[in-house]
């Protein structure tokens, strides 16, 4: 049950490697790019506690031995304090140039991790070896890192490929069914902009592949990674089409920032969420039919994600709030708001061309929903 989606950057191409069991085959897998038997393993402490000896295992069956650093799990892990934590512990651990660092967790270490690779020595290797659905399916490849700033997030960070990605599936049967929902909201998202066949395919298979059916995994995540790879191949450094991939964010982020990065809402329950709207504004301005928001949302719903805004708790800013909180984003170019809108499910692009009143009356209506 094993699938590899090779991402063919000239000079920095990579095998990313999907299925049940990979963290046993670690150091088989990671042996052949060569360097010390020793790697350096960042994690956070929930996957240590849960994986951590079936990876020492899987290294050690390859003779290689790892120093490893335990961080806090969260969001907030990903800021100064931790990097110069994480870049210091590896320095102290003497990593060379020609060595391994692993990134083994989630987002938030995969792109704490691979910042701090890149920035060692001017850049030294990483693999990445994530434990949670959203980074197996995209924070993990792609070469994205970075850590958060007061402004907002991902501000600061740096492209960086890693060599090599273990996406073992079986790990993700530890995950809670929030976390796992929530990374299902970008594997939606791979649907949504850019394959109307594999959300067709997502509508039958979603719950099965939520209740655990590892075939539907791994092609889910297969899937993900292909489609992720083609646009990262096609632009690296988000000069054009690699923005699809911020479908759902644009709302997204704002309603993460409202909600002050809390617990309030993931951001795969935000890019849930932001697809919802996503859609809701490219039917309210004639772009696609109305049909395709309420097939969105149906799916979204009958998946048990959160979907409208009403599903979010407390309160929250009213729709000029938001738009200010979108203002704050990184995906705004000369002081004009990018959104990626639809022309149906399966057919999004990115815009800098909609009108402000239209977002502001599709996110009234959503508030509106809620009372
Ligand atoms: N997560 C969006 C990207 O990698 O471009």
């Amino acid at each position: 049950m094993l699938e590899t989606v090779h991402v063919d950057l000239p000079g920095r191409a990579y095998d990313v490697h999907i299925g049940p069991g990979l963290l046993q085959e670690a150091g088989t897998r990671i042996a052949p790019l060569g360097g010390r038997k020793k790697v350096c393993v960042v994690t956070d402490r929930n996957v240590a506690a849960l994986h951590l000896e079936t990876l020492r295992n899987g290294l050690s069956a390859a003779d290689i031995d790892m120093a490893v650093l335990e961080l806090p799990p969260g969001e907030a892990t990903k800021s100064w304090p931790y990097l110069t934590q994480a870049v210091e512990w590896l320095l102290d651990q003497k990593v060379e140039r020609g060595d391994i660092v692993i990134a083994f967790g989630g987002g938030v270490i995969g792109d704490l991790v691979g910042f701090a690779a890149a920035i060692l020595r001017r850049g030294v290797r990483f693999v990445q070896i994530p434990t949670s659905l959203l980074a197996q399916v995209d924070s993990s490849v792609g070469g994205k890192t970075g850590i958060n700033a007061p402004q907002g997030k991902n501000l600061i960070g740096a492209f960086h490929q890693p060599s090599l990605v273990l996406a073992d599936t079986a790990v993700l049967g530890t995950m809670n069914a929030r976390d796992f929902l929530a990374g299902y909201g970008e594997v939606v998202k791979y649907g949504l902009l850019g394959a109307a066949d594999f959300f067709d395919w997502l509508e039958v298979q979603g719950p099965a592949l939520a209740a655990g059916d590892m075939t539907a995994r791994v092609e889910a995540v297969r899937r993900s990674v292909q489609m992720k790879a083609d646009i990262v191949i096609r632009d690296e450094t988000e000069q054009g089409d690699r923005a699809l991939l911020n479908l759902g964010h644009t709302f997204g982020h704002a309603l993460e920032a409202a909600t002050g990065y809390s617990d309030r809402l993931l951001h795969g329950e935000g890019v849930s969420i932001g697809c919802a709207l996503a859609f809701e504004l490219s039917a309210r301005i004639g772009l696609c039919a109305q049909e395709d928001p309420s097939r969105v949302r149906a799916h979204l719903k009958a998946m048990g994600m959160k979907t409208d805004l009403s599903d979010i708790e407390g309160e929250l800013p009213d729709a000029q709030g938001l738009i200010d909180l979108m203002g704050q984003d990184k995906k705004v170019v000369k002081g004009q708001l990018n959104f990626i809108l639809a022309h149906s499910i399966g057919a999004a692009f990115v815009t800098s061309d909609v009108p402000l009143h239209a977002v502001s009356e599709t996110l009234s209506d959503a508030l509106a929903a809620r009372r």
